[in-house]
């Protein structure tokens, strides 16, 4: 069965800029794939070349094993939720539902559809509402309700949660997460928060100036980061000698520990009380800076204290490059 959506070395090159490289991946049906790179690396553009508001300089974009470069945006099968939601202000929660299905020929399942998917994104009793009269979570649903009745293959969702306050954030990107599960249609989702890109995809792909640096799922990238970008992209790391290690696999003891791990002289500077561990910022001897994170009960260290740093060989990041 072909990819849902297949993207074949594709590139945008704008005036004096190229703003998506040779991108290539691919996502089976009801996959959520999430682009994920800091700002300006070419997210947004390659959503715009697959809803066909752009057109790719050179490569090819297939839906469902179709080569989609000569549809019209409106002829492709995929809908796109965008970061600010556009909900129209004048017009019902209902009537915005409605808007897509009405601007062609209008189905005559509208009425079962549009309770169906107002039901999924529990806005039932809300749909005389107007926009101005609901929390930015429930504007949220409503925005992907609007999408979601208009049964794309593909769901393109550009930010779609950076409106709202950290923790509305949470819920409804949990929210997100089982709506997807439930109808099954992919999702391609970009945002340029590792943490929301860890917790909610399938498969991410990590794009830099451009370029997809790794595909993986969340473990993958985070245990095997094949570049030094996707490493400190994805987390923290720290740089000891040219390894990178992870602040959480960094043991600090007072005394040598026995046997041959690696380990490292250094100087607690700074105890910083996380909650439920501590953060403990380091100077190893050689000068680096360390950060560990170790359990609160194991951290009775304060700053100037000479410590042991050492970890497990296996906790070595190493890359390709
Ligand atoms: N129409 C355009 N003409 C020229 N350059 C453009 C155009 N659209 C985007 N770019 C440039 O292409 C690059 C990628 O832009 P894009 O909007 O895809 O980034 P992004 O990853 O979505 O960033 P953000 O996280 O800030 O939304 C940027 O450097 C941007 O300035
Ligand atoms: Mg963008």
């Amino acid at each position: 069965m072909p990819a849902v959506l297949e993207l074949r070395n594709v590139s945008k090159h704008f005036p004096g800029h190229t703003a998506v490289d040779q991108v290539s991946f691919e996502a089976p049906r009801g996959e959520l794939f999430s682009l994920l790179g800091p700002s300006g690396c070419g997210k947004t553009t390659t959503l715009r070349l697959i809803a066909g508001f752009e057109s790719p300089t050179t490569g090819e974009i297939f839906l469902n094993g179709e080569p989609v470069q000569t549809l019209p945006p409106y002829r492709r099968n995929v809908s796109t939720v965008f970061q600010n939601y556009a909900l129209f202000p004048h017009l019902t929660v209902r009537a915005n539902i409605e808007f897509g299905l009405r601007r062609g020929k209008v189905p005559p399942d509208l009425a079962a559809r549009v309770a169906q998917v107002i039901e999924l994104v529990r806005l039932s009793g809300k749909e005389s509402r107007y926009p101005h009269q609901m929390s930015g979570g429930e504007k949220q649903r409503a925005a992907l309700a609007r999408s979601l009745v208009l049964a794309p293959g593909v769901l393109l969702l550009d930010e779609p949660l950076s409106a709202l306050d950290p923790n509305l954030r949470k819920q409804v990107r949990a929210e997100l997460q089982q709506l997807q599960r439930r109808v099954g249609i992919t999702f391609l989702f970009v945002t340029h928060d590792q943490e929301e890109a860890l917790s909610v995809s399938d498969r991410i792909a990590v794009m830099n100036s451009g370029r997809i640096e790794q595909i993986g799922s969340p473990r993958e990238l985070y245990l095997q980061p094949r570049t030094r970008f996707v490493a400190s992209f994805l987390g923290e790391v720290n740089w000891i000698d040219g390894f990178g290690v992870r602040p959480e696999s960094i043991r600090v003891s007072r005394h040598r520990p026995e046997g041959s791990l690696p380990t490292r002289e250094a100087t607690i500077l700074r105890a910083n009380f996380l909650g439920n561990r501590i953060q403990l910022e380091t100077r190893s001897a050689s000068g680096d800076p360390v950060i560990a994170e170790v359990p609160r009960l194991d951290a009775a260290f304060s700053s100037g204290d000479p410590v042991h740093l050492w970890w497990r060989p296996s906790d070595e990041l190493r890359f390709a490059e």
